[in-house]
């Protein structure tokens, strides 16, 4: 199995560019399935998560092709509207097929996407909403069976009891193709809502308010396949952002969007980093130290949970205490263990963890990586800890990291993979 080994101590100089954002890409591929036809998209980013859905689109009847970052997908009518298990048990996004195969095709058969190392993570928030706008849905033996007996869903007036990524894309993208207007309150506001919008408009979707925590769709009867380019990826912007942080170094993050990650500088600056930034580029200043920062995880525009690994990464090189309070998902703190098994000094109570910055103190030693962003923060804590760090299961990092290890040895940084 392959390993990540990074040896620490090297400050990290230089810029690096921002790849096209997972979380933006993935429910803008689904969203092909609503129009028949090529849809070509740029800036997609070469990773797991990315893969494994032209794997489920294949099964669906679509053909994909890419050439680089270029990514055309021909979509034709599923011979079968089933996501099977062993394809949405590699990815969870995998539930976004379900609101484009119910708007178009009034079916879908979705396998249960399950818990993960994260959290239970139910998708109730994806289905009565669905049942809202006219569906009929039953779980049978670990699959969601929709259906709709009418010939187009009818747009409904949904409430989110809980702000939801996935089922505020899920729900917008059957929205598109219902009959009449569909407004949801309590919508997520993430950038990746607003790029799937601007996809669907393209399409020829009538909608408003993305952006907002209400947005209104006009459903159409029809949509027509387009071409687009992914917004930069936030996460990754973060992460390299921080790389440059936690070793002391001057790093400029290029093509990236600064206001999509602008609770992250706040919190950054107020830690006491110097920070500049333009209108596609973030940079952190030379020898800029900070000590320890209180965050607290929430939906965006709040400190995102996505970065809340390497974000407590950072701070066990901060003089001073830390409490990073995660408000999304109840067991993401799984990095914890492996971060104290290289020596950082954290106290964990249910979702609040307590850190205790000691500059220079972590000692090099083997962890595992046990989700995405908890392998990032790893590789954040290898950068800056005496000696050697060997990272197993990095399959988790591939699923949402695009050349992680070439961008950080781009910047100068000791890290390299091995099997
Ligand atoms: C998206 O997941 C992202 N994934 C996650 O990225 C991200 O951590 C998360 O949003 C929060 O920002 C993609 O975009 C593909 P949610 P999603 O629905 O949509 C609860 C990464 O590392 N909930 O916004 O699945 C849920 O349990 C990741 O790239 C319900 O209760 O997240 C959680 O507590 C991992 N019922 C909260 O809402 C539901 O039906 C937010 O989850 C759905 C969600």
């Amino acid at each position: 199995m392959e390993y990540i080994v990074v040896k620490g101590g090297t400050k990290l100089y230089g810029e690096v560019n921002t790849s096209g954002a997972k979380n933006a890409a993935l429910p803008i591929l689904f969203a092909a399935l609503l129009a028949e036809g090529e849809h070509h998209f740029h800036n997609v980013p070469l990773l797991r998560d990315i893969t494994s859905t032209e794997r489920l689109l294949h099964h669906l009847n679509c053909q994909t092709t890419r050439e680089g970052t270029n990514l055309c997908i021909r979509t034709s009518p599923p011979k079968d509207y089933t996501a099977p298990y062993e394809l949405v048990s590699q990815m969870r996004a995998s539930i976004l097929c379900l609101g484009p195969l119910l708007a178009k095709y009034g079916e879908a058969r979705v396998s249960l996407p399950g818990g993960c190392a994260i959290g239970s993570r139910p998708i109730n928030l994806h289905i009565e909403p669905l049942k809202l706008m006219g569906a009929e849905i039953a779980i049978e033996k670990g699959y969601v069976i929709a259906h709709l007996p009418a010939k187009r869903l009818s747009g409904a007036h949904i409430l989110f009891e809980n702000t939801t990524v996935g089922g505020t894309e899920n729900i917008m993208m059957a929205a598109s193709l219902a009959e009449g207007t569909t407004v949801l309150e309590n919508a997520a506001r993430e950038p990746e809502i607003v790029d799937l919008a601007a996809y669907l408009k393209k399409m020829g979707a009538h909608i408003e308010g993305e952006g907002s925590n209400v947005i209104t769709i006009e459903g159409v009867e029809s949509l027509k396949p387009a071409e687009h380019t992914i917004v930069p990826d936030r996460i990754e912007a973060g992460t390299l952002l921080i790389a440059g942080a936690i070793t002391g170094g001057q790093v400029r993050v290029e093509n990236c969007v600064p206001a999509d990650i602008q609770a992250l500088i706040d919190k950054l600056q107020e830690s006491g980093f110097t920070i500049t930034s333009g209108e596609n580029w973030v940079e952190i200043a030379a020898g800029s130290a900070g000590h320890g920062v209180d965050i607290h995880t929430i939906p965006h525009p709040g400190f995102p949970t996505d970065l809340q690994a390497q974000f407590m990464a950072l701070m066990t090189q901060c003089e001073g205490a830390s409490v990073i309070t995660e408000s999304i998902f109840e067991n993401r703190f799984m990095h914890v263990q492996e971060l104290m098994r290289l020596g950082a000094d954290i106290s964990l109570n249910a979702r609040v963890a307590v850190v205790r910055g000691h500059p220079g103190k972590l000692e090099g030693a083997e962890v595992m990586a046990t989700d995405l962003r908890a392998s990032a923060s790893l590789v954040l804590a290898g950068l800056v800890a005496n000696g050697d760090t060997k990272i197993n299961r990095v399959y988790h990092l591939d699923r949402g990291y695009e050349k992680l290890e070439e961008k950080l040895a781009g910047l100068g940084a000791i890290i390299e993979r091995r099997k």
